[in-house]
């Protein structure tokens, strides 16, 4: 089609010497093929031209009703037979619906009908429907010559504005009435034969937009966590592995010296599973946890409940990846003694009301410290390394109650835009109580700490509504163009200093 259009144009240049309006020198052309003519035109400099609006009227579809049936108010008419006995309202209603109150008002407008007692009676024994006549004008001629139609017509919402495009075209530097194939690359062939010297290059369209590349993308929380790992892994942390969504409540409560009636144990705050409901089998040092809450040890008098393997083996979807610390740290402690770091990030679970600010599962980053001679001085040393290397420099801690930990940790940071200190996290130095049954020989101690990855999401990507960033209600558009998260981290040589 289009060399032979192109070619049309060229000719029309030649005999005419320019196009004023390809509307009329091409009527049957539409706008976009024109215009496909005229940029490649264009770009071999045969052709300029400009783009000119035309404001048309289109009638729309309740226009379109009464091209074909009359307007409301003339088909009323009709209805009604000459004479002083008209036709009961009721009647017309019932064969027009919507219609015959619009017509009838108009109509009453007009002066062609008017009421009489519950009937509708002719005041004329003729009409020109007008507004027919003026739809009929518009649809020739896109237009009105009067203008108080126009807006009449537009006011009723029977026609509505549309742009149309067209184009004056003259002719460019390079015109010519032919056409040569232009060559999209210098070949090896045209050097050889020298053919390159009269062959016409295709011109690069530096304008064009590239195809945006559609890779694979992580969503803001995995962009987050990605930046913790590599946290931890810088400073000497190993990754526990935490595919075990579901465990017992032996390894989420029972070995973190939890005891069997904590709130935490409680329907309304842990999930726990039906089918199947409880673990097939217990680690072999159950019975030292069992004495340690029963009985006590390691200094400590327990809690003095009868506990019962029932409810310890009880299957949850875990609560906290402390869950995967006791467990880890189990496995340690069957090794020759070292110290060592680990750290997770993965998901968990709370039986809790989801809000703008809370889910029922969600992701802890968790690490665990275990070295000889580490006191609660150690761990907030680390802490405020840990933090800085994120970008928070300034912490707070408060003391709360873990029954795994003692002292137990709350950790705050000044947050600038809330103007308040933010928790941000909760720590603490594991218990003995805890620590012994696992294993762990005497002198070893733990330090643990924990918080969400949604939190520093949220605030680093500015999000206020959790349900934005997790969930059904996620927008994939947002997953695509957000940028990558870069963690302020402070690289200082403060930060490397190593601390007594
Ligand atoms: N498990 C704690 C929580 O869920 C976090 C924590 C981990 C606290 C380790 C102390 C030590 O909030």
């Amino acid at each position: 089609m289009s060399e032979e259009l192109k070619l049309s144009v060229l000719n029309k240049l030649e005999t005419e010497g320019s196009i004023a309006d390809t509307k009329t020198a091409f009527a049957d052309v539409s706008a976009e093929t024109i215009l496909g003519a005229l940029k490649s035109l264009e770009s071999q400099e045969k052709v300029t031209y400009k783009t000119l609006t035309t404001e048309v009227w289109t009638i729309e579809s309740e226009g379109q009703d009464m091209l074909e049936n009359g307007s409301y108010e003339a088909r009323i008419f009709d209805a009604v037979p000459a004479g002083e006995q008209g036709i009961p309202v009721a009647e017309l209603s019932a064969k027009f619906g919507k219609i015959a109150s619009l017509g009838q008002g108009t109509g009453f407008k007009n002066k062609w009908i008017k009421k009489n007692g519950s009937n509708i009676v002719r005041l004329v024994d003729s009409i020109v429907d007008q507004v027919k006549v003026d739809l009929e004008t518009v649809k020739a001629t896109g237009g009105h010559t009067s203008s108080d139609v126009i807006k009449d017509l537009k006011r009723r919402r029977l026609i509505k504005p549309n742009k149309t495009f067209s184009y004056a075209v003259s002719k460019g530097t390079d015109f010519s009435t032919e056409i040569k194939k232009q060559a999209t690359d210098l070949t090896v062939e045209m050097l050889q034969s020298g053919a390159w010297k009269n062959s016409e290059f295709k011109k690069f369209n530096f304008d064009s937009l590239g195809v945006s590349p559609n890779g694979g993308h992580l969503h803001p929380l995995m962009k987050v966590r990605e930046e913790f790992r590599q946290i931890f892994f810088e400073m000497g942390f190993e990754e526990m592995p935490t595919n075990n969504f579901v465990d017992s409540s032996f390894w989420n409560f029972d070995a973190l010296f939890v005891p069997q009636q904590h709130a935490a144990r409680d329907l309304q705050d842990t999930f726990f599973l039906k089918d199947p409901a409880v673990a097939n089998e217990l680690p072999a040092f159950w019975e030292t946890v069992r004495d340690v809450h029963e009985k006590g040890g390691y200094g400590s008098i327990g809690y003095r409940y009868p506990w019962s393997i029932e409810e310890a083996k009880r299957l949850v979807l875990r609560t906290h990846t402390t869950a995967v610390s006791s467990n880890v740290l189990n496995k340690l402690a069957k090794e020759p003694y070292r110290p060592a770091k680990y750290f997770s990030i993965d998901r968990v679970y709370r039986n809790e009301a989801v809000d703008a600010t809370h889910l029922a599962e969600f992701h802890q980053v968790e690490g665990v410290i275990a070295d000889k001679n580490m006191s609660l001085g150690s761990l907030i040393a680390f802490l405020d390394i840990f933090f800085q290397k994120m970008g928070i420099t300034n912490l707070r801690f408060k003391p709360t109650y873990n029954p795994y930990t003692e002292p137990s940790m709350e950790i705050f940071s000044w947050h600038d835009g809330f103007k308040k200190w933010v928790e941000i996290g909760n720590s603490g130095m594991f218990r003995p109580e805890m620590l012994r049954p696992l294993g762990l020989e005497e002198g070893v101690q733990v330090a643990g700490f924990g918080l969400s990855l949604e939190r520093p999401t949220m605030i680093k990507y500015g999000v206020d509504n959790i349900r934005a960033l997790v969930g059904h209600k996620v927008d994939l558009g947002m997953v695509q163009s957000n940028p990558a998260c870069r963690l302020d981290k402070k690289m200082g040589k403060e930060v490397f200093q190593p601390t007594a």
